[in-house]
């Protein structure tokens, strides 16, 4: 098998940076490890950015966020019992968030890639990246019992945290930054109608909470909880109890409970690989950063990355030029590093930290109190909200 850009990993990265090759007709192939099932059940974050729906518009993805697709103006931060708004259109020049679950985003994607040319390989197992460092490497892989072998011009590594792709880069090359957290973070999904229409961040001294929604139909929650949380110990009298405690802020709001359709614990984690290209391999997504859930900044970074690879590799191809190619990863790395920031920052203001220091609590008040009462620092938290501009 021949293509131009092998693509590693049918996730949002993977999916959206063929539908922007294909834009261009540059040739792509998809690998991916799992099952169609597979993919499209899996649950993350429903914040799309300002900027990402954009792209998905551009690319003809857009219509049925158009029409599913919530579009929220702010979001409550809640602390010490009392609510605050933070209102982006006016804070950012009109810009707003939508509300889509990262899965519809991924089925979209999948079926827009169905309708042009089929080219995602599910259950591509054992997949090898090889001759990364030559001008025609290839990718070896294993399905339905046969080996391929796939040459092309360049592999773009969307595989995410646990892929092949950072892997295969020598370890003396790699530039890794890490932080973990601790603490995790239990999250809900829950058959009952949002009670409210904007997101509730809150801080409390029980720890975080979060007030989110998927439908009109489904609200999705999530609380704070220690990193090795035994989900047994989680019955659904007592997730609701503490929802109720770290979410109602004495101003009337009341949360709507219903059946809980699913529980999950998520990891707390920033990390990120420097080396977002070795070769003639590029990196994009999670396969070179996480992000903390706060702030649901991962598909929107994901999202930023393939758009600058994307726009390099249709330079290289239409004029031969390496210059946006050379320039990837640091154009990629000015909008991480501003996402993991922000990411951290959120993370740090609204959560309760095991052993926190009472200064250190007592700042966080004091930040809290500020972000969210100047203008200035409301400012801060819209415009990074809403999203900073794509490379
Ligand atoms: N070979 C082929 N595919 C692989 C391999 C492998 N060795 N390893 C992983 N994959 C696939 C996974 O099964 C997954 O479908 O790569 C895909 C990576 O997708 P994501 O983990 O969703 O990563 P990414 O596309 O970068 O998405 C970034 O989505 O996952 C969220 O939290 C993440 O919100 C962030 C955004
Ligand atoms: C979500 O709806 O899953 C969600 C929303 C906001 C976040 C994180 C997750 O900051």
């Amino acid at each position: 098998m021949k293509t131009q850009v092998a693509i590693i990993g049918a996730g949002p990265a993977g999916l959206l940076l063929a539908q922007l090759l294909r834009q261009s007709a540059i040739d792509c192939v998809i690998l991916e490890a799992r099952s169609e099932e597979y993919v499209l059940s899996r649950i993350r974050a429903g914040v799309l950015e300002h900027p990402t729906v954009e792209l998905l518009h551009s690319i003809g993805a857009g219509d049925r966020l158009a029409r599913e697709g919530l579009p929220h103006e702010g979001v409550d931060i809640v602390f010490r019992g009392e609510k605050r708004r933070i209102d982006f259109p006016s804070l950012t020049d009109g810009k707003t968030v939508t509300v889509y679950g990262q899965q519809e985003v991924v089925k979209d994607l999948i079926a827009l890639k169905k309708d042009f040319d089929g080219q995602i390989l599910f259950e591509a197992e054992n997949v090898q990246l090889h001759d990364i460092e030559s001008d025609s490497p290839s990718v070896r892989f294993t399905r339905h019992g046969e080996d391929v072998v796939l040459t092309c011009d360049f592999i773009a590594g969307c595989d995410g945290f646990h892929g092949v792709s950072r892997q295969t880069i020598p370890q003396d090359r790699l530039k890794l930054f890490e932080k973990v957290y601790p603490f995790a973070w239990l999250g809900l999904l829950a058959e009952a109608a949002p009670a409210q229409d904007e997101l509730i961040y809150s801080y409390h001294q029980n720890g975080f909470a979060l007030f989110s929604m998927r439908s009109p139909e489904v609200t999705r929650l999530y609380l704070q909880c220690h990193p090795e949380e035994n989900l047994d110990e989680w019955p659904d009298e007592r997730v609701w109890s503490e929802l109720h405690i770290r979410l109602e802020s004495g101003d009337g709001f009341r949360l709507n409970e219903g059946k809980i359709l699913r529980k999950d614990v998520t990891p707390m984690r920033s990390f990120v690989c420097e080396t977002m290209r070795h070769g003639r391999l590029f990196l994009a997504g999670d396969s070179a950063h996480i992000v903390p859930p706060t702030g649901a900044k991962g598909l929107n970074l994901a999202a930023g990355d393939v758009k600058v690879l994307n726009d390099a590799l249709v330079a290289f191809f239409k004029s031969g030029s390496t210059d946006l190619l050379d320039a990837y990863e640091a154009t990629a790395l000015k909008r991480v590093w501003a996402a993991e920031r922000f990411s951290w920052f959120m993370t740090r203001l609204l959560h309760k930290f095991p052993d926190g220091e009472p200064f250190d609590e007592a700042i966080q008040i004091a930040d809290l109190d500020y972000f969210t009462s100047s203008e200035a620092g409301r400012k801060t938290i819209a415009e990074n909200y809403v999203g900073l501009p794509f490379g």
